[in-house]
């Protein structure tokens, strides 16, 4: 296969907290797994300004930092096969943030359920909307979108509460193809449906937030003491024990072969102590973790090294990121001037405006569309009873944006299926001529 031809697979882990069992088995594993298919190219990054939204505790960004990189790497991804590196390495993710900033509609960004749960509370709360919301939480989304774009991912492996930002990443991209052309590759969420969420020590899911993980690096008698914590039943030995619910059994099975795991369903019908079983899940862990936990201590001892691999992947990821913000910036208008401009050409980047078109159908119904310069059509309304009806919406279109896109989503057919975005975007540049105009 050619270079172009290979698909291209990345993502990013925030730098906030040390690996445990739960991201082990949902997100590092089968991220290392997959990372070994030679058809495709991979891109894994510690997504470190992501973390500065979360955190502001410079020391625990940079443990948490060393700690992830550490961890996929002595869980066997390998940085001379895929592309592995820091955020905040790339100067050119903030510089392509800024670029599709001023291509998203605020509207969009409204919208995202990070930012929304966070009004949300603070509405029930009686705070002030944006009471503690930073414009960073806000942002988010087109942080991540840069940090997609400018690799031209095809998949991006997310969890379920990522796709809305993956959407909102191909949203960003049909914008900025619209208005200079096709430079972005739209990107597709993977979600891993085959992993089941690790349950943590009190049977909930295996999450920081509920202070309830095992780290997946812990040294051995640390992790033997916090898998003698994990929540059971009150069954005494020698009584049968349901396998069903036991969040014991779950971890187990997340490491254990299938032969493995029958074995322990019938130790419980048989009555297997609490003490015993979990001796047995600790071994069974261990057994994978051990040889994982070697290098790992060897690289936290090692922060040079780390830093170097960490350089090095940087300098690969360059060397795709500096061109292409060089072409994007050209697309924009951020050129050089001695490369030439005429008064015409600002004349014929001007006229390129969609328009609203309305008419009144055979079935008496009256119509609106919205048409391209191109002639094509961008979206479609359903019919009025009336013109002052369609007028009416046309004027909320103009004046509210996406939330009139939002509220009315009811009148009208997207053209396709990027296609809100796109006339997002014409209204806003329909707007913003408006504004031009009147200076
Ligand atoms: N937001 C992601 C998370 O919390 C991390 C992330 C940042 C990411 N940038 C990304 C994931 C780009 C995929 C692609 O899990």
């Amino acid at each position: 296969m050619t270079s172009a031809a290979r698909t291209r697979v990345l993502t990013g882990i925030t730098t906030t907290g040390t690996p445990h069992l739960g991201n082990y088995v949902g997100a590092i594993r089968p991220t290392v797994q997959a990372s070994r298919d030679a058809s495709t190219d991979g891109f894994y990054f510690l997504a470190d300004y992501h973390a500065l939204i979360k955190c502001d505790e410079p020391a625990r960004i940079q443990r948490s930092t060393m700690e992830i990189a550490a961890s996929w790497i002595a869980s066997g991804l390998n940085p001379d096969k895929v592309t592995f590196y820091r955020q905040s390495d790339i100067p050119e993710i903030p510089e392509l943030t800024w670029l599709l900033t001023c291509v998203t509609g605020k509207g969009l960004l409204n919208r995202a359920h990070a930012y929304k749960a966070a009004v949300d509370k603070n509405h029930e709360a009686g705070k002030d909307t944006d009471a503690d919301v930073t414009a960073g939480l806000f942002m988010y989304p087109v942080l991540m979108g840069a940090d997609i774009l400018m690799f031209k991912a095809h998949k991006v492996p997310v969890g379920r509460d990522q796709i809305q930002h993956i959407e909102m990443a191909r949203d960003m991209a049909s914008s900025f193809n619209h208005l200079y052309g096709e430079h972005f590759v739209l990107p597709e969420a993977v979600i891993e449906a085959s992993v089941s969420l690790l349950p943590g020590l009190d049977g909930r899911k295996m999450s920081k937030s509920y202070d309830n993980t095992i780290p997946l690096f812990a040294p051995a008698a640390q992790m033997r003491q916090q898998i003698a914590g994990i929540v059971t039943d009150s069954k005494a030995p020698g009584e049968p024990k349901a396998t069903e619910g036991s969040a014991l059994f779950q971890i187990y099975q997340a490491f254990a072969s299938t032969e493995e795991t029958t074995a322990l369903a019938q130790a419980y019908a048989q009555g297997i102590g609490w003490g015993d079983a979990k001796q047995v899940l600790f071994e069974r862990i261990d057994r994978e973790v051990a040889p994982m936990r070697e290098q790992y201590q060897a690289l936290i001892n090692n922060p040079a090294e780390l830093d170097r691999l960490l350089l090095v992947g940087a300098e690969k990821a360059r060397s795709l990121a500096t061109p292409f913000i060089r072409e994007l910036r050209h697309a924009v208008g951020l050129r050089a001037l001695s490369s030439g401009v005429t008064a015409q050409a600002v004349k014929e980047d001007k006229v390129a405006l969609s328009s609203f078109k309305q008419y009144r159908e055979k079935d008496g119904l009256f119509y609106f569309k919205l048409v391209s310069p191109q002639g094509q059509t961008l979206l479609q309304s359903l019919g009025f009873e009336a013109p002052k009806e369609a007028g009416q919406a046309i004027g909320r279109l103009q004046s509210e944006g996406a939330a009139a896109l939002d509220a009315l989503a009811h009148l009208f057919q997207p053209s396709t299926p990027d296609g809100l975005a796109v006339v997002l975007t014409e209204l806003i540049k329909m707007a913003k001529s408006v504004n031009l105009d009147k200076k």
